[in-house]
């Protein structure tokens, strides 16, 4: 199969790439991807050369271009997306434009081009905030931010596409991601690196938010098993049900890195920020027998040791536009 697939130079999308490729010998990818600030082509250097692979710079909302990458495909997973919240919060436009807008045009693409599949990649910040309890597949969405209430927005345009046009659609709904290439603006990798540069890690309100943390290989041999043995129609949800506070999770980095806790910094709250969030993962562990394979533990000892080895990587990153829009928002230097 030719899979188009989108945000493939992302965060989880440059990871899933990686692995699908590996696993799939057959198989090729066209990879779209705008390269906004949170694209990297960094994170696809070692898939120079690899003829299964092949990436085009665009936009998700250029009807012409999914036009044309459609007809070229058999089949789309969907990963582009605006994704931090807290850019959300301070301008919310280009959310609403990639998030809704590009889905749409997506949609009508794979439509007209007859796909055998379309696996649209969600968040389980869609269901929004709850102290007790996991949220399942049948539960009603309530977003908080307008980065989830975008996220929401397509998942619902994607669900009528297949009760209306019978498309082949599928939606995962997964929990916090972390591991390599991550951006360093989303928790981990801001305090992992925060924390080698000796610079306060700024933890919102009093830190006792929890996040279901998935490591991300985990969460690509999911949707790689949805993709392959879903049943079309289907949600499924992904996570590993073990919640942590930010600060459990803030207080391990500094412990491995050896740096003191006086590193913390209690700063303004993020608006509407959702206290918990719990997906209940039991569908797709007993329809399809997917199960994480790594422990928090293990795993974000090996994401700290990642960002070790890799300060160039990230250092580029922080020496940018991103500094600016924290300082402005925060308060809080970097
Ligand atoms: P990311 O921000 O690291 O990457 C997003 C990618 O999409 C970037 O490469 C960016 O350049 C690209 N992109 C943005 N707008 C585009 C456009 N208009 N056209 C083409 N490409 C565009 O995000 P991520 O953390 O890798 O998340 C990927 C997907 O997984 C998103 O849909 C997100 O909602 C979902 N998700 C993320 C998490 C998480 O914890 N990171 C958890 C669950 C679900
Ligand atoms: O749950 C899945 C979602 O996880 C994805 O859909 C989103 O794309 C992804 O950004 C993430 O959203 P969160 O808001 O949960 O992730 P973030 O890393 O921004 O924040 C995690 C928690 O840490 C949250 O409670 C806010 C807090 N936080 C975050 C930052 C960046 C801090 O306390 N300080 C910070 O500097």
């Amino acid at each position: 199969m030719n899979i188009l697939v989108t945000g493939g130079a992302g965060f989880i999308g440059s990871n899933f790439v990686r692995h699908f490729l590996e696993k799939h010998p057959s198989d090729s990818i066209v990879n779209l991807d705008k390269l906004t600030y949170a694209g990297n082509l960094d994170n696809l250097t070692d898939l120079e050369g690899n003829s299964r692979h092949r990436f085009v710079p665009g936009d998700i909302t250029d009807p012409v271009l999914l036009d044309q990458l459609a007809a070229e495909t058999d089949a789309i997973i969907h990963f582009a997306a605006e994704t931090h919240v807290d850019r959300s919060i301070v301008a919310p436009e280009a959310f609403i434009k990639t998030n809704i807008q590009g889905t749409f045009v997506l949609l009508e693409a794979s439509r007209k081009h007859k796909h055998k599949r379309f696996l649209h990649i969600s968040t389980d910040e869609v269901y929004g905030s709850r102290l007790e309890g996991d949220f399942t597949e049948k539960d009603v969405l309530t977003p908080s931010s307008p980065y989830s209430a975008s996220k929401a927005s397509s998942d619902l345009l994607v669900s009528s596409y297949h009760k209306t046009y019978g498309l082949p659609a599928m939606i995962t709904r997964c929990s916090n991601n972390y591991g390599p290439y991550q951006f360093p603006e989303k928790l981990i990798p801001l305090m992992i690196s925060n924390a080698l540069e000796d610079k306060s890690l700024p933890v919102y309100g009093d830190g006792l938010y929890i996040r279901d943390w998935l490591y991300v290989l985990d969460h690509c041999e999911a949707i790689d098993q949805v993709f392959h043995r879903g049943e079309i129609g289907e949600i499924y949800n992904i996570g590993s049900e073990s919640g942590k506070t930010n600060l459990e999770i803030v207080q391990f980095i500094l412990n491995t890195l050896g740096k003191p806790m006086s590193l913390i910094e209690h700063v303004k709250d993020r608006p509407a920020h959702d206290r918990r969030y719990a997906v209940s993962p039991q569908k797709i562990q007993s329809v399809l027998g997917w199960q994480p394979t790594y422990s928090i533990e293990s795993a974000l000892e090996k994401t700290i040791r990642w960002y070790c080895d890799h300060l160039d990587w990230w250092g580029r990153i922080k020496s940018g536009e991103y500094r600016d829009m924290y300082e402005k928002i925060y308060g809080v230097s970097l």
